[in-house]
Order: structure tokens, then sequence, then C-alpha cells
């Protein structure tokens, strides 16, 4: 979880073709932002680093489809209109960068916010941030930087399971919103969220609304605050928290306590009227509510950390993962401590299958009990094929040279590559291809496979995973399929579908073909949806006891330097 911006979010920038647009348009790309239009006037069908460009955010949305966020780096000489376009376009969130915006025009922006229940951040705002996930606006600089300065929590698993908290960063100050989350990753305090509301009097979301949003969300522990002199905002943030409509932990440095009257300090927001908004005053009212408030920016990372501990938050990262330089998601070392993906190793033990545990580490996902022991049958199917396969071959001829078991070992699963081991991906592709070319409607699989089996019959092609040159009707085909349909694949799982398909192809033309063991299991991992990039190696970690097996034997029954028959040989073990 995450406010107001993460890796769904559909983004627009608006002045895209402009200086800081074209710029800053890049870094949020590279951070990972999805970024999928840009508006400019008059440059309509150009494009902008791949994105398109339109003329206006209704001509985007009319295009694209609705859109969730637009950033603008439009000059505060005509954000009014731009804001309207994209308000009025359906945009939900508008976040004005431009500072020097005219109040009355900000104030025309809100009341069209209202109307249309659209939110806005801004104006001269530096932009929202959710580390790990996106951002928008000139928070973070450099994409790596980015990643480096905020910490983000620990993502859920593929499944959207588990995941870490961070903390969430509100702050008036644009600089200090990023030197805030910097400092706090340096103490080791992960962050979820980033939200400069801007400096301005006049402001769309302010330090309550975006308190609530932060005490909603789950991913977050702890609500830190950089506030200034001048306004209600953290007195009204204040009491938030005293009726309980904020119960997360809060931290707040309150800035401006050095400023006397008459001094002109920081943002135009910065404004105390009579006694109201003073420094003493903010300070006060959030302390009496019971929020910690330090005296010196310097105090605030440790007084985060003292909350986190307090509170045992998964917020806080281990000495390891403060010091660390690159990162790791699957498996996590502590002293006494071993989780896979998440999972206590000591638990996984005796609970789980080595199936299900090959599963989970490929994954980060824990399949359920028959996914598990489907996992344990492809494992099982292709533990050995006899000693004619050229992994084995070549096992068995290093081995013979005197090399050492895993020298001999790793011989073979050098072997295994495309042509051997590599039907079950290329059978999984070629499947998914089938199924693209219907635009998924199995009811159209036939005859795409009618088709295509009458294209590879002229061509003298032919599709991996198909037909074997000893077995017509596998056993292990058979009982992988049986496993399958006890895990809930069946004939309206796509891929098993498609492959089925082609078998009934393949038979209406008098030549049955029926999908071989790497085929199934390519249908059958493609249906679970697993990563094809791995399916090789799942093959290599089914097949590597055979090898081992191989090769012992080979050191301890045969000659060095024999040399190896591959057709003449026969089976001498029990019956
Ligand atoms: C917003 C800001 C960054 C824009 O600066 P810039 O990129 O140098 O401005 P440019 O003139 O190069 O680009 C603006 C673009 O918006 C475009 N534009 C104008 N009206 C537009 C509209 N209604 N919709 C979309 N784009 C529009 C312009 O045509 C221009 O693009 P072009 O150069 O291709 O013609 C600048 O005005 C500003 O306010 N800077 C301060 C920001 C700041 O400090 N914020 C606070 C942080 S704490």
């Amino acid at each position: 979880m995450a406010i107001l911006i993460d890796e769904t979010k559909r983004v627009l920038v608006q002045g895209i073709t402009g200086r800081e647009g074209q710029a800053r348009t890049r870094l949020m790309l590279d951070y990972g932002t999805r970024i999928v239009g840009g508006v400019t006037p008059g440059k309509g069908g150009t494009r902008v680093l791949g994105v398109p460009v339109f003329d206006s955010c209704k001509d985007a949305v009319a295009s694209l489809g609705p859109l969730d966020i637009s950033v603008l780096f439009v000059p505060a000489s005509v954000i009014k209109a731009a804001a309207l376009d994209a308000i009025e376009a359906g945009v939900k969130l508008v976040v004005l960068v431009a500072d020097r915006v005219p109040v009355w025009d900000a104030m025309e922006i809100a009341a069209a916010a209202k109307k249309h229940e659209a939110r806005f951040v801004g104006p001269n705002t530096l932009g929202i941030a959710s580390p790990g996930k996106g951002l928008v606006g000139m928070i973070g600089g450099r994409a790596e930087s980015a990643r480096e300065w905020f910490k983000a929590p620990l993502p859920p698993s593929r499944s959207g399971k588990g995941g870490g908290t961070g903390v969430g960063i509100i702050s008036r100050s644009g600089g200090m919103s990023s030197s805030t989350a910097y400092y706090c990753g340096q103490a080791g305090v992960r962050i979820s969220g980033i939200v400069h509301i801007g400096g301005d009097a006049v402001l769309g979301l302010r330090i309550p609304d975006v308190a609530a949003m932060f005490e909603q969300d789950p991913a977050t522990d702890a609500i830190v605050v950089f506030g200034e002199i001048g306004g209600s905002q953290e007195e009204d943030f204040a009491d938030m928290i005293r009726d309980g409509r904020v119960k997360k932990p809060v931290v707040a440095y309150i800035g401006g306590k050095a400023a006397t009257s008459g001094t002109r300090f920081s943002h135009a927001g910065a404004i105390i009227e009579g006694n109201k908004g003073t420094h003493a005053g903010k300070v006060g009212a959030l302390r009496e509510a019971g929020a910690i408030v330090v005296e010196s920016f310097g105090d605030l990372p440790a007084a985060v950390v003292g909350v986190l501990r307090r509170i045992s938050s998964r917020s806080l990262m281990t000495e390891a993962e403060r010091k660390a330089v690159w990162t790791t998601a699957i498996t996590r070392i502590e002293p006494n401590k071993v989780a896979v993906r998440g999972r206590d190793i000591a638990d996984l033990m005796g609970r789980i299958t080595f199936g299900a545990a090959v599963y989970l580490i490929l994954t980060g996902d824990e399949p359920t009990e028959s996914v598990g022991r489907l996992m344990d049958a492809i494992l099982v199917s292709s533990i050995d094929h006899g000693a004619t396969p050229p992994s084995c071959l070549a096992a068995r001829t290093v081995a013979s040279t005197g090399a050492s078991l895993s020298q001999s070992v790793a011989a073979g699963i050098s072997s295994i590559n495309r042509h051997h081991g590599g039907a079950i991906e290329d059978c999984a592709r070629y499947l998914g291809a089938l199924l693209a070319s219907v635009g998924g409607d199995l009811a159209k699989l036939d005859d795409a496979a009618s088709a295509e089996v009458a294209r590879i019959k002229g061509s003298g092609d032919r599709i991996s995973g198909f037909g074997h040159r000893v077995h017509t009707k596998d056993p292990r085909t058979i009982r992988l399929f049986e496993l399958a349909a006890a895990a809930g694949l069946g004939e309206h799982s796509p891929h098993i579908a498609a492959a089925r398909a082609v078998e009934r192809a393949f038979a209406a033309i008098g030549k049955p073909l029926p999908i071989n063991v790497d085929g199934a299991i390519g249908a059958i991992l493609a249906d679970l949806g697993i990563d094809p990039r791995v399916y090789n190696g799942i093959f290599m970690i089914a097949r590597t006891p055979g090898l081992v097996s191989h090769v012992v034997e080979e050191q301890t029954r045969e000659k060095p330097m024999r040399r190896i028959d591959p057709v003449n040989h026969a089976y001498d073990g029990p019956s």
C-alpha cells in the first residue's frame, strides 16, 4: 500500500516539452513512475522520450483512457488554464510544481477541484513520492539517488502478501522534505511516502489531509512532520491527534523558532497573524496532543528511531541493511535466523515439500498444498531420463576423465540448454503466442491450432513439446495432468487448453502427436504463472540428483577414459 502514488497510477505530465518537463520526465520514468502521456498545447502528435504528447488533457484522456495523476511543469502565468484542463478532463490528483502562482488563480483551481471531486498538491511543491513505487515532481533528483536516499519499505510477495512498512513524511518545505527522508534513511528508517504540500498560502492538500491518508495506510507506522510557523495546519493536525483521528505516533519539527516579529521567513504561507501560527503555539499544541516535537532538526531522526523501536516497527532497518550497497530479495540472514522469501526456514522444514520450496524460492510465494504437490511431481518426472540424454553422457564422459563430482555434474548441467530441456520454455512460449493470436479467447483456439498445424505440415517445422521418440502415451504426462487437475488447472486453463487444441488439430489430420512431458510441464508452469525464464532452471534442479547418481556410478563402476557407447547399454538395477 501507499498513499497518492504507486506503480499502478497512470501519470500525465503537462508542460512535458518544456525544459523542466522533459528533464523531470526522464527522471520520473527512470524511477519507475508510470508516465503514459504528456500535454503541451500545439505540440500534440509529437513524442518526448517515447511518451505521446497531446494538445490538451481532454485529448489525452480520449486517447489513453482515465488518468490518475497529472503533474504540471507549467509556469505560474499559465498554470490556471492547465490545471483546469486536467481537472475538467477527470484527472483526480493534480500536482502543481510552479512557484509564484497568484493566490486568486490557486483559489479558482481549488474551486474547480472541489466541483469535480479532484484533489491537488501545491502550488509550489517539490512533489510526492512513494519510495520503491513511484514519484512525481522534482523530488529525489536522479533515480539512483532517489533509490539510495529514500529507503523503501520491504515489498510484498508476488501475490501482494506481507510487505514491510515505513514512516510517512509531510513537509511544508521542499528541500527539507527530501532532507527529512534522507536523514531518516541514514538512521535506518524506511519511508512509506513523502509529500511536500507546498509553501503557499492557498494549498490543495494540507498537513491534516495527508496525515489522515497516512493514518489509513497499512504501510505507514508513524507520521513525521516538518512544520513551519504561520497558518494553522499544525494546530489542526494537533486537534486530529487529540480527538483520536490520528492514532499513529507523530514526530515533528517546527521551523522558524528564531524568526522575530517583522522577519520575512521562508514561504508565502508562513504568515503569523496576531498570536496564531507562532512557533511556541504550534509546538505546544502538538506536544499537548501527544506528539513528540524535537527542538532541533538534527534530533529528528533519532526521535523517529526511538518511536519505531517502541512499537517494534518493521520500518526499522537492521545494521546490515543500513550499510548495504546492494540488495537481494531472496533470503534474509540474521544471527540465529534464516528466512527464505520472508519465511522462517525452520518452519518450512518438514512442513512443505521440496517442490513447494522450489516454487517459493522462484516465485516468492508459498504454493497451496496441491500446487506444491504438482511442483514436486514436475521435479520427480524429470529426475532422470536414462543414460542417453546429452546431460548424462556429458557428465559420465567428464567423470571418466577423473574429474571431480562437481566438475562432472557441472558438465552435465552445462549441456542443459535450448535443445535439451529447452522444450519446456519453447512450448510454453509457443502456446502463449497461440493464445495471444486469438486474444485469449479459448473458443477460437481450435481454429487457430488447425491453421498452425496446416502451416507446419507444409513447412517441415516442428512444434516443441509435442510427440516423443519412444512414448506414444507418456505415463508422466498423464500423471502430471491428473495432478494439475487436482491443483485446479484443466481445460479451462489457457496454456493447457491451447495444448489440447494443438493435439486435436494433429489428430484431425490423422497424425496424432500428443503433448510430451516437456510440453506438459511448460503448459502447467505457464498456467501457474511462473516466469518462463526459470523453466530451464527447473529442469536443472530436477535433473541434478540423476546426474549425481550417474557420475558416482561412472566413477565407481567403470574404467577411466572409456569410450561411452550412447546406444548399446542395458539396465541392471532392481526390476
Ligand atoms: C514550472 C516551471 C518548472 C517551468 O519551468 P520551465 O520548464 O523552465 O518552463 P518552460 O517554458 O521551458 O516549459 C513550460 C512548458 O509548458 C507549456 N505549457 C504552457 N501552457 C500549457 C498548458 N496549458 N498545458 C501544458 N503545457 C503548457 C509551454 O508551452 C512550455 O513548453 P514548450 O517549451 O515546449 O513550449 C517553472 O516555471 C517554475 O515554477 N519553477 C520553480 C519550481 C519550484 O521551485 N517549485 C517549488 C519546489 S519546492
